[in-house]
């Protein structure tokens, strides 16, 4: 139902869609979350929704991953053209060389995207294994980007980056642990090749935030101080100082507040400083991740935002440079930052529909309860009765207590089912009673602060968090959370969202808002004859890559959206999502043999009697069919 008051601006406050969407999301006069073609050049914006029915237009189900390649070119660009701009602006001699790290996001098409798009800005890659070495080789055209690899190196990871070197690549190798310079320089003695070395420092600077663990004395990668000492006269010894060019930090990834970059940056230029006066060549500042994405929307130092633009992280971080260097007369290095989620988290959205909905309402509750009904329940309806704003809290005392002794008589089997069914009612009843009355008390109740969530809605969504978001799973990570459509109606139900595994801890029960922090979400009623679309935003970073196959859910269909100059789109890219035989050979089963085990129970029961031999063709089909299905909820 259409609620005349309600604009589609009050639903864009709601959810916060105008904070977190930066300027790529935003909400049309239909009420339909909408994302912006082409970002940078011109106003049109394309409904979600729209894209949702042209996917299952084309037979694929719900779940999706989109992403939008031209938010994701926007972020390089936009990342690039910054700090050009600061360099320009403070008159800064070196030049700025990103770098991103592959395992943000190692998914092809998103690296063949970055390696193409980042070639014109000379945009490398970063390299934590092997594997990801052989990734950035395979893409990086421009000799000019750098490849960073960082990681614990062998001989094999060595002799790669140092026939990359050879071949024209800026291939450093950042020395994370003493052992691995020794490594380094026999391999490139045995090869004749010149390595370009890099080492990772720790830096004293702690930094605020969930991901701080990679900051001071305590953190796991890098050198201290003596060790880098130790290198600096290894290499001294070896006549190779000419060779280590790079100076890496890392302080933590989406570091929330722009003093703790600073303060590291400032840390870090004092150490550079100090390589330069030991005859080490340098030429490169490599700052690590840290840009963090306001993925609340609060702009605060909140872990899940940040205190700063993109263009006062690129200022500040010039400004230190040119401020500590100059003094000494060092010439100002390149610079690099290995901006992972910044770069990525923006272009995909999960878009899910709701199966179901279970609610706390009051159900089948007679007009008059019947005079020979338990005392018990009696006791509720007067307590339903005497609910006013002043007796709030005696009124939910009550009604706990009679529902809890009821409950304690049914376990000894003094009250039948029926009667508990009638008082588990009554008691909600008087829940949301209380819930209505409790604006007008006098003062917040609060356990009545908690009825709110408690008798909020559970909507089923047809997704897995362990697969697609497994960071709310695994560090209480907040991504925003919004239908996709309907916001021109006012949502009048409050939920959580639970998602299709078999696990309690499948839920969205975290939401930010612009009021703070919330437990359920504001939601509409499902219609009968329409389904109900949601969008997880931001979940381009690390999504895809740290989720698992909790409960057999595979990896979700995904599909990369490219929009044209007059609007319209096309499906650069659709990849099919897991079959269920293949989820299920990632877990050593062999479908053939399923089958075959399968065919036999059949055989037997054809034998027993049980199904005749043309249902067993029936049965085995829809095994073989079932094999082939999209792991997740399929409609008819
Ligand atoms: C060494 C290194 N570089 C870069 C990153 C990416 O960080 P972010 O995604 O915050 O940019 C990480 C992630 O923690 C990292 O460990």
């Amino acid at each position: 139902m259409k609620n005349s008051k309600w604009q589609v601006q009050d639903a864009a406050e709601l959810y916060g869609i105008h904070n977190w969407g930066v300027d790529y999301f935003g909400v049309n006069e239909h009420g339909e979350v909408t994302v912006k073609n082409r970002p940078g050049q011109g106003d049109q914006e394309t409904p979600l929704l729209n894209i949702v029915k042209d996917i299952s237009e084309r037979g694929m189900s719900m779940p999706v991953l989109v992403r939008f390649e031209d938010l994701l070119e926007d972020r390089i660009a936009r990342l690039n053209e910054t700090f050009a701009k600061a360099i320009k602006l403070n008159n800064y001699q070196g030049q700025y060389r990103g770098v991103f790290p592959i395992k943000v996001n190692q998914q092809c098409h998103v690296i063949e995207e970055i390696a193409e798009v980042g070639a014109k800005y000379n945009h490398g890659l970063e390299a934590g294994s092997k594997a990801e070495l052989i990734i950035a080789l395979a893409h990086l055209e421009n000799r000019e980007c750098c490849i960073v690899c960082n990681g614990y190196k062998d001989e094999e990871f060595v002799d790669l980056g140092l026939q990359a070197s050879k071949m024209g690549f800026r291939c450093f190798f950042v020395v994370e642990a003493p052992g691995e310079l020794d490594l380094i320089i026999r391999r490139s003695r045995a090869l004749n090749i010149k390595p370009y070395i890099g080492v990772r420092v720790k830096l004293s600077s702690i930094v605020g935030g969930h991901w701080n663990a990679t900051s001071g004395d305590r953190s796991i990668f890098g050198l201290n101080i003596t060790q880098l000492m130790e290198l600096v006269e290894r290499l001294k010894q070896e006549d190779m100082l000419d060779c280590l060019q790079l100076l890496h930090y890392h302080l933590g990834s989406q570091i929330p507040n722009i003093r703790d970059i600073r303060s590291g940056v400032l840390e870090a230029c004092q150490v550079y400083l100090g390589l330069v006066e030991e005859g080490a060549a340098m030429g490169y500042l490599d700052l690590g991740g840290g840009l963090a994405v306001d993925y609340d929307g609060s702009h605060t130092d909140d872990t899940h935002s940040r205190n700063y633009h993109l263009q006062e992280y690129c200022e500040d971080i010039v400004d230190v440079i040119i401020h500590t260097l100059d003094p000494k007369g060092v010439a100002h290095p390149d610079i690099i930052t290995e901006s992972g989620r910044a770069t990525i988290a923006y272009s995909s959205v999960l878009l899910f529909n709701v199966l179901d909905v279970a609610n706390f309402e009051p159900k089948h509750i007679p007009e008059k309860v019947p005079e020979d009904e338990h005392q018990l329940v009696h006791h509720l309806v007067e307590s339903l009765n005497a609910a006013n704003p002043d007796r709030l809290q005696e009124c939910y005392n009550d009604a706990v207590f009679y529902r809890d002794e009821i409950r304690e008589l049914f376990k000894r089997g003094q009250i039948n089912l029926r009667t508990r069914a009638l008082a588990e009612n009554l008691f909600l009843q008087v829940m949301q009673k209380l819930l209505s009355l409790s604006p007008k008390a006098p003062r917040d109740l609060k356990e009545l602060q908690k009825l709110k969530d408690q008798l909020s809605d559970i909507y089923y969504c047809n997704f897995s968090l362990f697969q697609s978001l497994p960071d709310i799973w695994a560090i209480d990570q907040i991504f925003p959370v919004s239908p996709i459509h309907r916001l021109d109606e006012k949502p009048q139900r409050h939920a959580i969202i639970a998602d299709i595994t078999c696990d309690c801890d499948g839920k969205i029960d975290r939401f930010s808002s612009p009021e703070g922090m919330q437990r359920t979400l504001p939601l509409h009623h499902l219609n009968d004859d329409e389904e109900y679309y949601i969008g997880v935003f931001l979940v381009g970073a690390y999504q895809e890559t740290l989720g698992d196959l909790h409960n057999l859910f595979g990896d979700t269909n995904v599909v990369s959206v490219r929009f044209n100059e007059d609007g319209s789109y096309e499906f650069a890219d659709e990849i099919e999502g897991d079959a269920i035989a293949d989820v299920l050979t990632y877990v050593e089963y062999d479908p053939r043999i399923l089958k075959e085990r399968f065919r036999k129970l059949a055989e037997r029961a054809v034998k027993d009697g049980n199904i005749s031999a043309s249902e067993r063709q029936q049965i085995m089909t829809a095994f073989s069919e079932s094999m082939q299905g999209y792991t997740y909820y399929e409609k008819e």
